[in-house]
């Protein structure tokens, strides 16, 4: 056998002539095709082509996976369309020349094949993948807000028809080994033993190619792709608009236009997607992925392996915790005083495991896994005990107290506190520095953020330990620190009091959420404050009332003394059918105000800005990952600062001044915005 080694790649012959191209990126656990990844594979397959071997099988040496797709990180770098066209032609040149080999090529894949090295592996000629829980495989580009670059749309089209690779393009889901056999895009799906013998297999003896079935070629037809398109267009309409979200439709317009001449096609997937990846969603997008890692990031260092924790209160919140950290792999004990709450807890998450595990067998493990503990007989084994019983300082003291001695001294202490300061809960701490505070929010399930919160004696080895359990049960941990409503419920409050300010002006509805929804938010203020529980903001916004300018709307207290709290009462500011918000129609020919928006985006930024400034969170990047995470805020928009920059500080402010001037001392431009231009 010899070997050629390359600074990312290596080659292997074995005896029976096949070459092995082997990935595996120098300097990261993870392969990614960086721009010199494709330059070093280009000159590999240059020699490949002058003297071709008998087959090649492109592997990875990774335990991680195949190769998770192009180098994000490289992306920032591409600001003009220029730039990424050199980029992407080049990978284009080396896929085609993989493809033109006169010999069998093979992709074996084990782990994640993502992106562009899922577009890699359609230029082989043939792909095995790993039957095995971690084999992924799919086109998610979309969620970047670009589409497949180098090749991927002719060749998913080419190879599954379009349907199936629409479908896996349109929503970047990705799909396992033998579903992508299913649907045609790998031809074996094999126990990971058996992946090199049927690798060789396809080379030594290459069996034939199954065309397309007759259906999906006929769908392909010219006259036929309009009608096809429109169907596709609509359907991701009702996902994402064009205006933010315009790579789903240049996908679809690329395969009515040009499916015909997949040179032409390919010549204009470049032209395409070199012309998103410079734009705003992309780039913005692109920011979101980044902060989500810098998040992770922070998760990491620690040196610390819970395998038991200890939840107290088993409520909406505890009960959902407990549930999460079981089915994560953890051990957990829950407590609580009520017998029913413990017995609801277990019923509610058998519920959620049957819906997120396929298999019974491991529904039943997971199960087991999570222990109801009226007595607390769980405290002192735990690693991890998390408090979120009621939302009352004194009870929450007396517990501490009471605890403390039974827990081991090296276990994380946290609460779930959405607004005490831990400052006020450690008093009665013989330890005060080990309490931190673990914000989880509702549903915890959905939710990917939970804020880190430290007081100034928080010891900071806690902090990170609390971050790296965060990370272990696979939420994003965002540090803040211990003032008042923390990051995220900081900056919702003031937006859905200025939405229910907005109501009181008998402005419908409806017409309140449309306006959120249109700049790109989730879900519509009225609507979330009806799902958050009106109960639970009024709780809230009396709180922040106290430190911040919060005007609390005298229908929120109506309605929450009438007993109306929203979805779990099934009546809010809408009544709920089935889970659903009834919206009344926005009569016939209502015009909104015109500030609408302004109102409701400006009253979130401004204390985006206010939150900064007062360091709640250590850095503007901070800031926009956790609000986005912790909001959903427009995620095209890259979080509220980096709206902010791209749109102007200056023309920003004035805006915001225009606002204060209209409806007074709530608009009042946080003093941050004087020193946000040089932050840039
Ligand atoms: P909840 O009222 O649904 O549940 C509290 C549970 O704690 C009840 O089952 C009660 O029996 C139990 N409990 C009370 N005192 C206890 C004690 N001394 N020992 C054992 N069990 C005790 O409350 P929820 O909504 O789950 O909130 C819990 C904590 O989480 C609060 O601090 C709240 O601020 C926080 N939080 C709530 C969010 C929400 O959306 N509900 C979001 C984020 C944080």
């Amino acid at each position: 056998m010899t070997i050629t080694t390359y600074n990312h790649w290596k080659i292997t012959r074995d005896t029976d002539g096949i070459t092995w191209l082997h990935l595996d990126k120098a300097d990261t656990n993870t392969n990614v095709l960086s721009n010199d990844v494709v330059i070093e594979l280009g000159a590999i397959v240059e020699t490949l082509t002058q003297t071709p071997p008998k087959g090649v099988v492109i592997l990875s040496d990774k335990a991680s996976g195949f190769i998770a797709g192009a180098d994000i990180k490289e992306f920032t770098g591409y600001t003009t369309k220029e730039i990424a066209l050199v980029a992407v032609r080049r990978a284009h040149q080396v896929f085609n020349r993989i493809e033109d080999l006169p010999c069998p090529t093979v992709a074996m894949i084990s782990g994640f094949c993502l992106g562009g090295g899922m577009e890699l592996a359609l230029a082989c000629k043939y792909r095995v993948a790993e039957d095995g829980p971690k084999t992924k495989l799919g086109l998610p580009e979309v969620k970047l807000g670009i589409h497949p670059g180098y090749g991927g749309t002719v060749r998913s089209i080419r190879t599954a028809g379009v349907f199936a690779a629409m479908d896996l393009m349109l929503t970047g889901r990705t799909v396992d080994a033998r579903a992508a056999k299913r649907m045609g895009l790998v031809d074996h799906a094999v126990p990971l033993r058996q992946l090199r013998v049927a690798a060789r297999a396809m080379v030594i003896t290459p069996p034939a190619k199954r065309p397309l079935a007759v259906w999906l070629r006929l769908v392909n037809y010219r006259l036929l792709r309009p009608w096809v398109a429109n169907i596709l267009r609509k359907k991701v309409a009702a996902r994402a608009p064009q205006d933010h979200y315009p790579a789903p439709y240049a996908l679809i317009d690329l395969w009515q236009k040009y499916y015909d001449d997949p040179f032409l096609m390919l010549d204009q997937e470049a032209q395409s997607i070199a012309q998103l990846s410079c734009g705003h969603t992309a780039q913005s997008l692109v920011r979101v992925f980044l902060l989500q890692e810098q998040l992770k990031a922070l998760g990491r260092s620690e040196d610390f392996h819970p395998h038991h924790v200890h939840v107290i209160g088993a409520g909406v919140m505890g009960g959902d915790i407990a549930g999460w950290c079981a089915l994560r792999g953890f051990t957990v004990t829950l407590q609580d005083q009520k017998k029913e709450a413990l017995a609801n807890v277990i019923k509610r998450t058998h519920g959620l495991f049957k819906k997120v595990i396929k298999d019974r067998l491991l529904v039943t493990r997971a199960m087991d896994r999570l222990v109801p503990d009226p007595k607390g007989n769980g405290l002192k084994r735990a690693d991890v005990v998390i408090e979120a019983i009621f939302e009352d300082a004194e009870v929450k003291r007396t517990l501490f107290k009471s605890i403390e001695p039974q827990i081991k001294p090296q276990a994380i202490l946290a609460t779930n506190t959405s607004s005490i300061p831990l400052d006020e809960l450690n008093t009665v701490l013989t330890k005060p520095s080990r309490l931190v505070g673990l914000h989880f929010f509702n549903p915890v399930s959905k939710m990917p953020l939970v804020e880190i919160v430290q007081s100034p004696t928080t010891d900071k080895t806690v902090a990170q330990q609390a971050a790296a359990f965060t990370k272990q049960i696979d939420r994003l941990p965002l540090p803040v620190s211990s003032k008042p409503g923390f990051l995220v419920n900081r900056i919702l409050m003031p937006y859905l009091m200025e939405a229910m300010l907005l109501a009181e002006e008998a402005v419908p509805l409806a017409s309140i959420d449309a306006a959120a929804l249109k700049f790109g938010m989730p879900m519509g203020p009225i609507e979330l404050a009806d799902t958050v529980g009106l109960d639970i903001c009024l709780h809230v916004a009396e709180n922040l009332g106290k430190s911040m300018n919060i005007e609390v709307p005298a229908r929120l207290r109506q309605m929450v003394q009438a007993g109306h709290l929203g979805r779990k009462s099934g009546r809010g500011f809408y009544e709920f059918k089935n889970d659903k918000a009834l919206k009344p129609a926005i009569p016939s020919g209502y015009h909104q105000p015109d500030d609408m928006e302004h109102r409701l985006i400006f009253r979130m930024l401004n204390e985006a800005v206010a939150c900064w400034r007062d360091t709640v969170v250590e850095s503007i990047d901070h800031a926009d990952a956790g609000i986005i995470f912790g909001t959903g805020f427009a995620p095209f928009r890259g979080g509220p600062f980096h709206y902010i920059f791209h749109m102007g500080v200056k023309p920003m402010l004035q805006l915001l001044e225009q606002l204060q001037q209209r409806y007074g001392a709530r608009f009042t431009p946080d003093r941050g915005w004087a020193t946000l231009d040089s932050k840039k």
